[in-house]
């Protein structure tokens, strides 16, 4: 038997924290639409390839039981980072680190880089969430998409975030060793960012 101990907020499901008998939490994640076989399937592909993301203890039609992470989501920790006065730099470090440890899998680039579908893991490294859809792209675009959600959370288009993505543009240059170069990486962002806004105006996804 399992007690629901919390609600994780969810546009598209129903995502809850469980508890067992022996205290044990997990993740109950309940799919509008049948996605649970996908999600089950690209999870299980990324887990194998030693990339950290939640594990699938338990599997329905509509619905995947999964590991829970403890620790902060990172759009949370990115919302915070700018009211309480930090740099936020220390949160680009990480999940750069997931992204190209996924891309080293070689299985196309994610379609949903929302910095909600991340969580920073008590021991600094994040941990990757939310894979209803099989892959395409590049890592280049996804490093566009990265940039343009982190400039349109709350405040968007702030001084700050503009500041920290004119931070980030080269950084993420050098952490890449120059395998791209910065003119790429903003074309890739101005793209992201203009299909974001559009997505984002004809729905109300965030
Ligand atoms: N395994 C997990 N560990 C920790 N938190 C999780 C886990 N799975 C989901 N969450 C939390 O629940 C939220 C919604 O889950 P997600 O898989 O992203 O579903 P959705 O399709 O609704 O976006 C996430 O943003 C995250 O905060
Ligand atoms: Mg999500």
């Amino acid at each position: 038997m399992w007690r629901i101990e919390g609600r994780f907020s969810s546009k598209r499901n129903r995502v809850w924290l469980m508890s067992g008998f022996k205290g044990e939490v997990c993740v109950l994640k309940v799919y509008s639409k049948p996605e649970a076989g996908v999600e089950a399937r690209i999870l299980s592909r990324l887990g194998a390839g030693g990339l950290r993301v939640p594990f699938v203890l338990d599997q329905g039609v509509n619905w995947l039981r999964l590991s829970y992470f403890p620790g902060r989501n990172l759009c949370e920790l990115w919302e915070e980072a700018e009211a309480g006065g930090g740099d936020g730099k220390e949160l680009l470090w990480p999940l750069l680190d997931w992204l190209k440890q996924y891309h080293s899998l070689d299985l196309g680039g994610l379609n949903d880089l929302n910095w909600r579908n991340f969580i920073l893991c008590n021991d600094g490294k994040v941990a990757g969430l939310d894979f209803e859809e099989e892959g395409g792209g590049t890592l280049l675009e996804d490093l566009g998409q990265i940039l343009a959600y982190a400039i349109t959370y709350d405040p968007p288009f702030s001084k700050w975030k503009q500041n920290w993505i004119n931070w980030a543009l080269p950084a993420i240059v050098e952490y890449f060793n120059f395998s791209f170069n910065l003119n790429i990486l903003e074309s890739n962002y101005q793209k992201a960012l203009t299909g974001l806004l559009k997505r984002r105006s004809s729905n109300s996804e965030k």
